[in-house]
């Protein structure tokens, strides 16, 4: 028999799959549809210490090689997740939730609340919105990123993940893997955010197709598969102490089974989840049992990391 279920973190998954942030999770009735589907978890929309309406739209669109987006970290400020995951029947699913403050001290004062709520929700420390002008991604700088990992270890006294932006370069997968095994209490990299500033142009009109930042946004679905299944191996080589969730790229069971075996330890759906609703998570998780069937494997941690190389 093949199983989907895992463990991550001391706590069980039925399936090793959920949403993006950032992805049908703005609200109490997003976050309840995804608790409601077959998703194996899920996690809030990235927040900030106050609410914020994010950037101007149209900040989102659909193209027929994935997404461009520009949200701006649209969210109902930290409270109102942190009071959701309070709420939550951990019995159920896992819940993480997605941090994103503008400011060292707006995540230390978000994580010491998540601290003392003391609750199984676990953070997500996202290191890469590309989206939010005048604030670049602070794990494309590793000083900055080293700063800010040295207060929220400080701060937050439990086990946390990172949301990684795309790195091009082995240099950068060196530098950042390095910086990242300063911390243990680092326990998990999720990779990849959107592949950031990118423009997508609508011939006929000539003209970008999304308001912020003149057209320039982040880029999800087909288009990033490949970097991301990049990002995940090469996290996964650099970080043998920590675990990967893999983001980028997955609209089906073969997606899902490519990024278990570059490393992922779980996965997340992005544009896919947005374009299909939440009921991609039963059919992904039927593909991705198939996969498994058809392969011998009997559950998703034999898979985990065994890409082979020429
Ligand atoms: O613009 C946004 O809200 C996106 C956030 C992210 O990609 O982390």
């Amino acid at each position: 028999m093949t199983t989907l279920s895992t463990t991550f973190l001391g706590q069980t998954f039925a399936s090793p799959l959920f949403n993006a942030s950032g992805v049908r999770c703005f609200d109490k009735d997003e976050l309840n549809s995804l608790l409601a589907s077959a998703s194996g978890s899920l996690v809030t929309k990235s927040c900030t210490r106050e609410a914020r309406t994010g950037n101007p739209e149209p900040r989102y669109v659909a193209t027929p090689l994935g997404s461009i987006n520009s949200m701006g970290l649209p969210n109902k400020g930290y409270g109102y997740y942190l009071d959701y995951a309070k709420a939550h029947d951990y019995s159920k699913k896992p819940l993480f939730m997605s941090v994103a403050g503008l400011s060292l001290d707006d995540n230390i004062a978000m994580v010491a609340a998540i601290r003392d709520a003391a609750l199984p929700a676990i953070v997500e420390l996202n290191l890469s919105c590309p989206n939010v002008p005048g604030k670049p991604q602070i794990a494309y700088d590793f000083d900055a990123m080293d700063r800010m990992l040295a207060a929220v270890s400080a701060e937050y006294d439990r086990p946390f993940g990172v949301k990684m932006p795309p790195y091009f370069d082995i240099a950068h997968f060196d530098l950042a893997a390095e910086v990242l095994n300063r911390y243990p209490a680092v326990a998990f990299i999720t990779c990849i955010n959107s592949v950031g500033n990118a423009l997508v142009i609508d011939i006929e009109r000539e003209e970008v197709v999304i308001k912020p930042k003149d057209g320039f946004g982040g880029l999800g679905g087909d288009y990033v598969l490949p970097t991301a299944l990049a990002n995940v191996n090469a996290f996964h080589r650099r970080c043998p102490e920590k675990r990967v969730i893999g983001c980028g790229g997955v609209r089906s069971g073969e997606h899902i089974f490519m990024h278990l075996l570059a490393g992922a330890s779980l996965v997340q759906v992005g544009t896919a989840l947005q374009e299909e609703g939440p009921g991609i998570f039963a059919r992904l998780n039927a593909e991705l049992a198939a996969i498994l069937e058809r392969k011998g494997y009997a559950s998703i941690d034999e898979v985990r990391g065994r890409l082979k190389t020429l």
